[in-house]
């Protein structure tokens, strides 16, 4: 594995499994997933991936290297289908620069990984909705998605200091999911 992408991942591993282990993930892959748990994540990553994507897109433009697609108009078609309203949660998430727009980048992209983990055990235990969820079906090729976006960001990322910018916002990004989390169980706790 090559720098930036090891630094990275190193960096954010134990990001990784706190937010695997917050319930909303943790029950999409319980034998008895229900379509209310799937709602609430999805949610939640529409919150999410709104604001990190409005942030990083204008560094990653058609023009770029390797341009970015969004998953929002993905989240936004699944939660009409399953009859939710798209919240925009206040506040920005700060993107001063290039190597920055790297980090998050990686977190984004790199939950394409647990993506495919997930559709796979949701395409067995809710099989009508997961076939026709965009979201959970978005790159069929996840491997190589991947492997393009490790090499271009090891292109990207050569300096020590665009390194440690990159691992500081990636950081950030896993923190800003893990807060958002919190937040939505507090607003359910609310309403209940
Ligand atoms: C239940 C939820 C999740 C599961 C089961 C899961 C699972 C996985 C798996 C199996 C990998 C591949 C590890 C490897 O090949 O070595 C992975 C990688 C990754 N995941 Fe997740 N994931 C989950 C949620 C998330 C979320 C919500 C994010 C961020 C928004 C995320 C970000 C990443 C990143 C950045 C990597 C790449 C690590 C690397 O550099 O190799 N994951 N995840």
């Amino acid at each position: 594995m090559a720098k930036a992408h090891l630094i990275l991942r190193e960096a954010t591993h134990e990001w990784h499994q706190r937010v695997e282990e917050l319930s909303l993930f943790k029950k999409l892959m319980y034998p008895e997933v229900s379509v209310e748990d799937l709602l609430a994540t999805l949610s939640l990553l529409y919150a999410f991936y709104e604001r990190v994507e409005s942030a990083i897109q204008p560094y990653f433009s058609q023009t770029s290297t390797l341009p970015y697609n969004s998953k929002k108009r993905a989240l936004e078609a699944d939660l009409t289908l399953l009859g939710a309203l798209t919240q925009q949660v206040p506040g920005v998430f700060e993107v001063k620069d290039v190597a920055v727009a790297w980090g998050a980048r990686y977190v984004l992209e790199g939950a394409s990984l647990g993506r495919k983990v997930i559709a796979r055990h949701l395409k067995k235990r809710l099989p009508a909705i997961a076939s026709s969820l965009q979201f959970y079906q978005l790159e069929p090729d996840v491997e190589t998605s991947w492997s393009h976006l490790v090499s271009t960001l090891e292109a990207e990322l050569q300096t020590p200091a665009q390194i440690d910018r990159a691992t500081t916002a990636a950081c950030d990004t896993f923190e800003l999911l893990y807060n958002l989390a919190k937040l939505q169980r507090r607003d359910i706790k609310k309403r209940l």
